[in-house]
């Protein structure tokens, strides 16, 4: 969590800092901060509260070529201006932004700092106070960087300024992400291209344990030990309209509307000319090699593992376990003799996935990563990858991403199924092109979603979503979408398990929707709305053409039975941003959430 970005160049770095932040946001927004340098000094602004705040706090008449800045997602010390980045050392000579976690952080203030007064809280303090601490130690800044940065454990995205010079931006990583831009006579650092794009399309990926020297003409890599490292740059794809809003009021909406679209260049991604299916044939051979899938994942991609297990069961027959990935960590089931993890990320940043890959890794098992960033860590980490093809996804709720998972675990289930000589009855691919003109139809009737809300949401304090089968899973879904964004109290159930305890809240007026697009329990998902109603509850029935009742609220069109969660979710997701709409709630900062959450 947390966004860094930096400038130094030719031009004024002000609104650079600020426009790279505000990208930034979706890594957290709890405070924000930059820090500039030019000829009269270092001049810092910092607030409690979003990039907004810092915009209108921060002096616009300063001109400086050189800055730092930092949004942050709050984990050592509460959200707040003195907690608020970029730090200071004492005699105010280092001034430093950070994203990650300093887990050693106490003993280095108990062997080097216990004589100094601290300012805030952080981790973070701890790396600006020993560059001040060793510094008359080594002859220059650059060295005293680097072994600070080798007595740091932990995670760590770094940009630092030293007030004796001008020309330099010292930057470190390690675990969190971290780019350097390259422009004419200028260079930027930033967590996400996404964050200066508008200047640059030139990145240099910078690997863990690697040290930077960013000047305005010259970038010197460095591993910890000194040695140099080469690295050409690459171009970053990204489309400047994946970023912004365009006329869509949130991120959130634009994004539920992309999800057609993501599904044709899904299919189009992975089918060659002659409509056959077009995947890494590592991939296939790893999944013909195992006996089980481990997936594991957190989560609304863990929502998406669930499905994932019962396409794969189902059309490959290969046994799969869907796991949380920070309980798996810790609590290790008794694996099979031929594991295949499978890491669903959405980021491809996820610190509790990443904790499982590090061990599975380390025990020699072969790993697979689902995510819609390439080049994030779990993808770097992984054996394989295969790729979402989302377009980034900025709202802090998942929705696109939530679908796109789906659709290509689909996929690999084909695949699966083909490398072992199952034939389908069906043509997958063109299943999910209906599916995808379903989820379009789908999206044209949001008025529909919106009156729900009105009718029985906006108000609610709690709501239950039930379902049987493959609903149940995106019943779980449903409910965290509406938690998340509208702050309504909301739980997902299987059907048939509310009557054993859960049942005991529904009380007059309680909002119940019941998923029920399953032909095998039509029947019994009826009878559990039957008993909720009898108890009072407000039941709202989300149907699909062919198993629709009378006085159903909502009819789905028609899909093929193992893809019905890519349409049934899309109602869910609408009511939660309309109920989050009208409830006033921020629907793409939702508080206390950070889109990458790169903390354990
Ligand atoms: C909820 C949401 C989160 C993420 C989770 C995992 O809307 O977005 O639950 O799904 O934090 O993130 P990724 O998929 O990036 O590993």
């Amino acid at each position: 969590m947390c966004g860094i970005v930096g400038y130094i160049g030719q031009n004024d770095t002000k609104e650079l800092l600020l426009n790279g932040l505000e990208k930034l946001e979706y890594r957290g927004y709890d405070s924000a901060g930059i820090a500039m340098q030019n000829n009269n000094g270092m001049r810092l602004f910092k607030v409690k509260g979003r990039v907004k705040a810092l915009r209108d706090r921060v002096d616009s008449s300063i001109h400086a070529t050189m800055g730092i800045g930092h949004t942050r997602w709050a984990t050592h010390g509460i959200p707040s201006e003195e907690n608020a980045h970029p730090h200071q050392s004492a005699s105010r000579r280092f001034t430093l932004v950070h994203n990650g976690v300093i887990e050693n952080h106490q003993e280095l203030k108990k062997e080097y700092l216990s004589d100094v007064t601290f300012n805030s809280e952080t981790d973070t303090e701890v790396i600006v106070q020993l560059m001040e601490r060793l510094c008359a130690q080594y002859q220059d800044t650059a060295e005293v960087f680097r072994q600070v940065v080798r007595l740091l454990k932990g995670s760590y995205a770094i940009g630092m300024m030293d007030a004796e010079d001008q020309e330099t931006l010292y930057v470190a990583k390690n675990k969190s992400p971290l780019l350097v831009g390259i422009g004419n006579d200028f260079h930027v650092v930033a967590s996400d291209a996404m964050a200066t794009l508008n200047v640059t399309d030139q990145y240099l990926e910078i690997l863990d344990q690697e040290i930077v020297l960013v000047n305005r003409n010259n970038v010197k890599i460095q591993k910890l030990d000194g040695t140099a490292v080469h690295r050409k740059p690459y171009t970053a794809e990204l489309d400047a309209w994946d970023i912004e809003k365009g006329t869509y009021p949130h991120f959130m909406l634009k994004e539920i509307d992309e999800q057609p679209i993501v599904m044709r260049k899904i299919i189009k991604a992975y089918q060659n000319e002659n409509n056959e299916l077009k995947l890494d044939r590592n991939v296939r051979e790893a999944i013909k090699a195992c006996d089980r899938i481990y997936i594991i994942a957190c989560g609304t991609s863990y929502h998406a593992g669930w499905t994932g297990k019962q396409v794969i069961e189902k059309l490959a027959a290969i046994p799969v376990e869907v796991h949380v990935a920070s309980e798996f960590s810790y609590n290790m089931p008794l694996l099979s003799a031929k594991p295949l993890f499978v890491f669903i990320s959405q980021s491809g940043e996820t610190a509790d996935s990443r904790a499982v890959l590090v061990k599975i890794k380390a025990m020699g098992y072969p790993a697979l990563t689902i995510t819609n960033v390439p080049g994030s860590t779990l993808s770097r980490e992984a054996d394989y990858t295969l790729h979402l093809y989302a377009g980034p996804e900025i709202a802090v709720a998942s929705t696109k991403a939530y679908t796109a998972q789906i659709a290509v675990l689909a996929i690999l289930a084909v695949d699966a199924a083909q490398a072992k000589g199952i034939t389908l009855d069906f043509d997958p691919m063109q299943e999910l092109a209906i599916a995808a003109n379903a989820m379009e139809m789908l999206t044209d009737q949001k008025e529909a979603m919106e009156d729900l809300v009105v009718n029985h949401l906006e108000k609610a304090r709690h709501a239950f979503f039930i379902g049987r089968s493959s609903d149940y899973y995106v019943c779980l879904e449903g409910a965290l979408k509406l938690k998340e964004i509208s702050y309504i109290q909301a739980e997902g159930f299987a059907g048939g398990e509310l009557k054993h305890g859960t049942i005991a809240l529904i009380e007059e007026g309680t909002p119940v929707i019941a998923l029920a697009t399953q032909a095998n329990v039509n029947y019994a998902i009826r009878s559990n709305v039957q008993e909720v109603v009898a108890r009072g509850a407000n039941a709202m029935v989300i149907s699909m053409k062919g198993l629709e009742q009378e006085n159903d609220t909502f009819v789905l069109p028609h899909v093929h039975a193992l893809l019905t969660p890519l349409v049934t979710v899309v109602p869910l997701q609408l009511l939660a941003y309309y109920a989050a709409l009208h409830r006033g709630c921020d629907v793409d900062k939702p508080r206390n959430l950070a889109k990458s959450v790169t903390v354990e």
